[in-house]
């Protein structure tokens, strides 16, 4: 049986934080499964961040540096950047003829957008109202049918499945899979004042970081707020460290717990065996995110060659696409 085709995306937002790792570490099991396609989004930065772009070209490439540095493997997929393939543009306008404004307007992440962003940040623009085509561009020039997203892009996946549909109404074909969402069961880490984990917030883990500032952080973390003197008993379902513990450091969090709740473990003690055991799990990635930037020729390579390999699928659903639109 043929395998499923995906296609995900990133807006680039720079060196990722490890709560973006179980997302990425789902692309990375989903590899030998599904033949796939990701892309850091650099347009779709533009959307909202038209105004400032000095620093889209290095988080672009940081963003893409971590996913290699994660697992993502350009033998097995391809990784490419999204305006180095100009067919996601192409296929965008002509999308962009048959997507009725109404269908876009009452989109409602565009809704909350527009009164978030609103104040300061000017995005009633042509651009933004048009981000779910330019993600349906994405997907459906790949005829990609599964896409990993989180939950707050189901809306964009429907939007994308009705201009399929439509699409295929207006030209009489079948040329696309009406792209289905995949979600995960992705772990949410908050951030080190547990907070959501935002770099905006200052509250992050970067995924690419050193032993040391990874201590920083993690001694920084949110405890028991009751917990005033170390023969206090602590509370670990409040504490952010405990958080973590189910995830970094499995083997011992019934211990912890106990530990805690006795009284027989100091915070410092907890945070310390904490950052090492997240020390041993993030290791590997530094190394190989090292290498990755010891070798910029490489990395260059990586993306040129990605963005070929991707430009052959696309160029040819574009060709399709103009010959049931009857153009050229
Ligand atoms: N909108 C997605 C997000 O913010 C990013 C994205 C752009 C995307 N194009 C895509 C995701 C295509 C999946 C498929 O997370």
């Amino acid at each position: 049986m043929a395998k499923g085709r995906i296609f995900s995306g990133m807006r680039p937002t720079g060196k990722l934080h490890i709560g973006h790792l179980s997302v990425i570490e789902n692309w990375v099991e989903l590899q030998d499964e599904y033949e796939c396609f990701f892309a850091p989004v650099d347009w779709h930065a533009l959307t909202t961040g038209y105004e400032d772009t000095s620093k889209l070209r290095e988080n672009t490439r940081d963003m893409l540096l971590d996913w290699l540095a994660v697992g993502l493997d350009p033998e097995k997929s391809t990784i490419f950047i999204q305006s180095h393939v100009k067919e996601h543009a192409e296929l965008h306008l002509l999308l962009s003829m048959t997507t009725p404004l109404s269908w876009l307007e009452r989109c409602p992440t565009y809704k909350e957008q527009l009164q978030q962003l609103g104040e300061g940040k000017d995005i009633r623009t042509y651009g933004f109202l048009g981000y779910p085509v330019l993600m349906a561009a994405d997907i459906l020039v790949y005829r990609a049918d599964t896409v990993p997203v989180g939950e707050d892009q189901l809306p964009h996946l429907e939007l994308a499945r009705e201009m399929v549909r439509r699409f295929h109404y207006l030209y009489d074909t079948e040329l696309f899979p009406e792209p289905q969402p995949k979600l995960a069961e992705i772990a949410m880490l908050p951030g080190i004042d547990k907070r959501k984990m935002s770099k905006s917030y200052n509250n992050d883990i970067a995924i690419t970081t050193t032993s040391e500032e990874l201590w920083e952080r993690v001694r920084n973390m949110v405890t028991d707020p009751a917990r005033v003197r170390k023969t206090d008993p602590g509370n670990p379902e409040v504490c952010v460290v405990h958080t973590y513990n189910k995830i970094y450091n499995k083997e011992e969090v019934t211990e912890r717990i106990e530990q805690c709740r006795t009284a027989d473990i100091g915070c410092i003690q907890c945070k310390r065996r904490l950052a090492d055991k997240m020390v041993e799990a993030l290791e590997p990635i530094w190394e190989r995110r090292a290498k990755l930037e010891q070798n910029p020729g490489l990395v260059d390579e990586i993306i040129a060659a990605g963005a070929e390999k991707a430009r052959r699928e696309a160029s040819e659903t574009l060709r399709l696409v103009y010959e049931v639109m009857k153009l050229n």
